[in-house]
C-alpha cells in the first residue's frame, strides 16, 4: 500500500479510508490493553497517534516500538476519540522498519540542552526544534530565489576556490594539494606555488562579491547564494567559519537603491516565512516566550517572535550615517558610564556589536541602516565619497541580531580604485581582471551581502547560528 505523509493524513480529509503511514516513533504510552503511538516523518511539526490495540498484535512487535525506532502502519484513519488530534490511525498491522535500541539512543521524550542536541547533530533533526528550524531554513531559501527572479534577477555561481581577498581581512582557508610535509619552496624560501595545482596561491573565498560585479556589469542584476568560509577566530554566537551568503550585485544602482533593494529583500522573505510556515512559527514562538520568560527583565527582548517579524514588515528601516550614529553612542548613558566594553572616544571607531545593538533595541527600537562609514575601517572595493574620508558603505543592523547586511556602492572610478588598492597593498597584477571592468565600460553599481544565518536567526528565534546551519563549522569543530 502506498505511504501517506503525516502532513496531508491531517488535514482530515482521508478519514474512513485505509492508510499506510510511515515515520519515527516520538512516545509511546498507554495501558496493557491498548498503546497510544506519537509517530513523526518531518513533514510537519505535528505528530500523528497510532492507536495499538495490545491484543492484535504480539508482545514481541510491541516491545520494539520505543522511542526513536521507524515504523510502518496500515489501519483506518479515524476521528479521534481523545482531545489533542482530530484524527488518528487505528493500527492493523505493523512493521518495525528500524529498532531503537532504548538502552542506547540519546533522545528521549523530555527537554535536551541545545549544547548537547550540537554533540548529536546527526540527530537532532528528530527533535520538534530542528524539524522546524530546517523546514524554515528551506523555506527561506527558496524565498531568496523567488525574490530575485520575481525582479528579474539572474543568480550566478561564483567560484569556490579564488585567489583573492574580496574583503582584505587576511581571513582565509588555504587550498592546496601539497605534501604538507614536503612543501616546495623557492630560492629566497617562499612557498613555490608554481608548483601547486592551481600553479598559484588560493584559498576558499570569503565572498561571491568581486566576481558578482563581474556579472553585474553585462546582465545589469544578478545575485549569488554560497557557502563562504572564514579562519575569524570568533566563538560567538552569531559566528560560523562556513556560512551561506546571498550577494546581489546592481548596475547603475546608487547607495540609497542599494538600501531599497535591502530593505524590500529582506520584507519579502520574511513575509514570506508568516505566510507559509504558520505551524513551525507558532510551535518556535511558543518555544521563544518560554526562553524569554526564563530570563531576568532587563534582558528580555520584550516581543515576541512572530511580533517582531511583523515589526519589521510594519516600520521602515531608519537610515543614519556613521557620523550620526557615533554622536549618538558617544553620548548615551552605557558610553558615559563606561558600560561598553569598548568605549566610543572618537570619530573612526569600529562599532562593536554592543554598539550596534544599542543603536536597535535601545535607541531607535527598529532596523537600522548605517551608512558612509569612515572609508579606513572599510573594504578597499567601497566607493569613495566627495568628503574624502568616508565611503558609500551600508550595514543593516537588526534587533537581537546586530548586522545582518553589509554592503556599498563600489568604486568605479578606475584611478581612484587603483590608489585605494596602493593604500590597501593590494597588488595590481593579480586584480586585473578585477579593473578591466572600470577600463572598459565602468558604470556605477552596488550591491550587499546578507549573512543567511543571521536572517535564520531572526525568523526562527534561536539564540546561537550553530543551531540554524545543520552541521556547524567552528574554530575546533569540524564533526559529522
Ligand atoms: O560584511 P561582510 O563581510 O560583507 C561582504 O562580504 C561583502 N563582500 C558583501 C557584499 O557587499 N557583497 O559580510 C556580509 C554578511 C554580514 O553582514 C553577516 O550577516 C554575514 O555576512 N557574516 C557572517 N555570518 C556568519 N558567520 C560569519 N563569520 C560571518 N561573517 C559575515
Ligand atoms: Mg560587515
Amino acid at each position: 500500500m502506498k505511504r501517506t505523509e503525516i502532513k496531508e493524513l491531517l488535514k482530515g480529509e482521508k478519514t474512513g479510508e485505509s492508510v499506510c503511514v510511515k515515520g519515527w516513533v516520538r512516545t509511546k504510552r498507554g495501558s496493557k490493553n491498548v498503546a497510544f503511538v506519537a509517530l513523526n516523518d518531518g513533514t510537519c511539526i505535528h505528530n500523528i497517534q497510532v492507536v495499538v490495540d495490545a491484543q492484535k498484535f504480539d508482545e514481541d512487535t510491541l516491545k520494539r516500538i520505543t522511542t526513536g525506532a521507524s515504523i510502518s502502519v496500515v489501519g483506518d484513519l479515524i476521528e479521534s476519540q481523545g482531545s489533542g488530534q482530530k484524527v488518528e490511525v487505528a493500527a492493523g498491522d505493523i512493521e518495525i522498519l528500524g529498532e531503537a535500541d532504548p538502552d542506547n539512543y540519546p533522545l528521549q521524550p523530555k527537554k535536551h540542552s541545545m549544547e548537547f542536541l550540537r554533540e548529536i547533530a546527526h540527530l537532532r533533526f528528530r527533535t520538534n526544534t530542528f524539524s522546524a528550524v530546517f523546514r524554515i531554513r528551506h523555506a527561506l531559501s527558496f524565498a531568496v530565489h523567488e525574490f530575485f527572479h520575481k525582479k528579474g534577477f539572474n543568480s550566478l555561481h561564483t567560484p569556490i576556490i579564488t585567489g583573492s581577498d574580496a574583503e582584505g581581512a587576511g581571513e582565509m582557508f588555504k587550498v592546496t594539494n601539497f605534501d604538507l610535509k614536503n612543501v616546495p619552496l623557492t630560492e629566497d624560501g617562499g612557498v613555490d606555488y608554481s608548483k601547486d595545482f592551481f600553479e598559484s596561491e588560493t584559498n576558499l573565498t570569503v565572498s561571491g562579491q568581486l566576481e558578482a560585479e563581474l556579472g553585474a556589469l553585462a546582465l545589469s542584476k544578478v545575485y549569488t547564494f554560497g557557502p563562504t568560509f572564514r579562519t575569524e577566530n570568533s566563538n560567538t554566537s552569531r559566528h560560523l567559519a562556513e556560512f551561506w551568503m546571498i550577494e546581489p550585485e546592481v548596475a547603475f544602482a546608487d547607495l540609497n537603491d542599494n538600501m531599497d533593494l535591502a530593505q524590500e529583500f529582506l520584507r519579502y522573505t520574511i513575509n514570506y516565512i508568516l505566510e507559509h510556515c504558520q505551524d513551525d512559527l507558532q510551535f518556535l514562538d511558543k518555544r521563544f516566550a518560554d526562553i524569554e520568560s526564563k530570563k531576568p527583565k532587563n534582558e528580555r527582548s520584550g516581543s515576541g517572535l512572530i511580533e517582531k517579524m511583523e515589526f519589521v514588515l510594519q516600520n521602515d528601516f531608519k537610515r543614519v550615517t556613521y557620523t550620526e550614529a557615533i554622536d549618538i553612542l558617544k553620548n548615551s548613558k552605557p558610553n558615559k558610564k563606561k558600560k561598553f566594553q569598548y568605549v566610543i572616544e572618537e570619530w573612526g571607531a569600529d562599532l562593536q556589536s554592543e554598539h550596534e545593538r544599542y543603536l536597535v533595541e535601545k535607541h531607535f527600537k527598529c532596523p537600522v541602516i548605517i551608512y558612509d562609514y569612515p572609508a579606513n575601517i572599510k573594504a578597499f572595493y567601497m566607493r569613495q565619497n566627495d568628503d574624502d574620508k568616508t565611503v558609500a558603505a551600508m550595514d543593516v543592523l537588526f534587533p537581537g541580531i546586530g548586522e545582518i547586511i553589509g554592503g556599498s556602492q563600489r568604486e568605479e572610478r578606475l584611478d581612484v580604485l587603483k590608489k585605494k588598492m596602493t593604500d590597501f597593498n593590494i597588488p595590481e597584477d593579480e586584480m586585473s581582471w578585477y579593473l578591466d571592468t572600470r577600463r572598459f565600460g565602468t558604470v556605477p553599481h552596488s550591491g550587499f551581502g546578507l549573512g543567511f544565518e543571521r536572517l535564520m536567526l531572526f525568523v526562527t528565534g534561536m539564540s546561537n547560528i550553530r543551531d540554524v546551519i545543520a552541521f556547524p563549522r567552528t574554530p575546533g569543530n569540524a564533526r559529522f
